[in-house]
């Protein structure tokens, strides 16, 4: 998968160089260019933002350098079928997910674009819709600076998925929201700590009850601390048969 980020702040992106997805990018699974926007501005200030059009407070994200910078990393990419995919980081956006990230992970290019201040010139987007499969995406219901925190989360998210990046692709079916539950409790040696013992079932040896008190755990603590989820479980993936709560 080929990822380009536009940003103002590069630098916000050093993180993608370390741990599982640097090591992803040296091992050519990940090919992750980060652009920096004042690249593709033409005036001496290199400047990206302006006063809004209507007043208000803030500054807008300048059209002509966002298509420029959005040309090129298409151009990039050469001639293909599809469109590639443009993230555009935004509390206004469809909420990100696992689902998403899933499904985001099956594309072979993404663009994310980091709009900093009150936003990027809404032309930008309309325009972009020409050559691009176009997606507001939101981290969450809260406000960040820009979009560059909520890009090192999705690349995260997203990185991981691609097959070879985590060494044992087991660890990605068990683990929180794979399959719309959260995750069971884990625990480590020693099976007391503190007068506090593991599950007794975890040291049984019988695989059926733990994988049966492993569910169990799942719908109980996802009752507990998700219940907007269980809500939104889809019937045909998991029987309702299973829910032990
Ligand atoms: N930019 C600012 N706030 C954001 C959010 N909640 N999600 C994604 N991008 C953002």
């Amino acid at each position: 998968m080929r990822i380009d980020v536009v940003s103002i702040f590069p630098e916000y992106l050093a993180p993608l160089e370390l741990s599982l997805i640097g090591k992803a990018r040296q091992d050519g699974l990940l090919d992750l260019h980060v652009h920096d926007l004042r690249d593709f501005t033409t005036d001496k200030h290199r400047s990206v933002d302006d006063t809004p059009y209507g007043g208000g407070a803030g500054m807008v994200m300048k059209a002509e350098p966002w298509a420029q910078a959005l040309a090129s990393v298409a151009e990039a990419r050469g001639v293909q079928d599809s469109k590639p995919v443009l993230i555009v980081p935004s509390p206004a956006g469809e909420r990100f997910n696992q689902a998403l990230a899933y499904e985001l992970a099956e594309e072979d290019q993404l663009v994310f674009a980091c709009g900093r201040y009150e936003g990027i010139d809404e032309r930008v987007i309309e325009w972009a819709e020409e050559h691009f499969t176009v997606r507001p995406v939101s981290l969450g219901d809260y406000v960040l600076n820009g979009g560059e925190v909520a890009v090192l989360a999705m690349v995260e998210a997203i990185g991981r998925l691609l097959p070879g990046v985590v060494g044992n692709p087991e660890s990605l079916v068990e683990e929180s929201h794979s399959d719309g539950l959260l995750e069971y409790p884990v625990y480590t040696k020693p099976a007391s700590w503190r007068d506090r013992d593991v599950p007794a079932v975890l040291l049984s040896g019988n695989h059926g009850k733990i994988a049966q008190w492993r569910r169990h755990e799942q719908y109980r603590r996802t009752a507990e601390r998700r219940p907007d989820l269980l809500e939104s479980l889809d019937a045909g993936t998991l029987p309702r048969a299973d829910r032990t709560v």
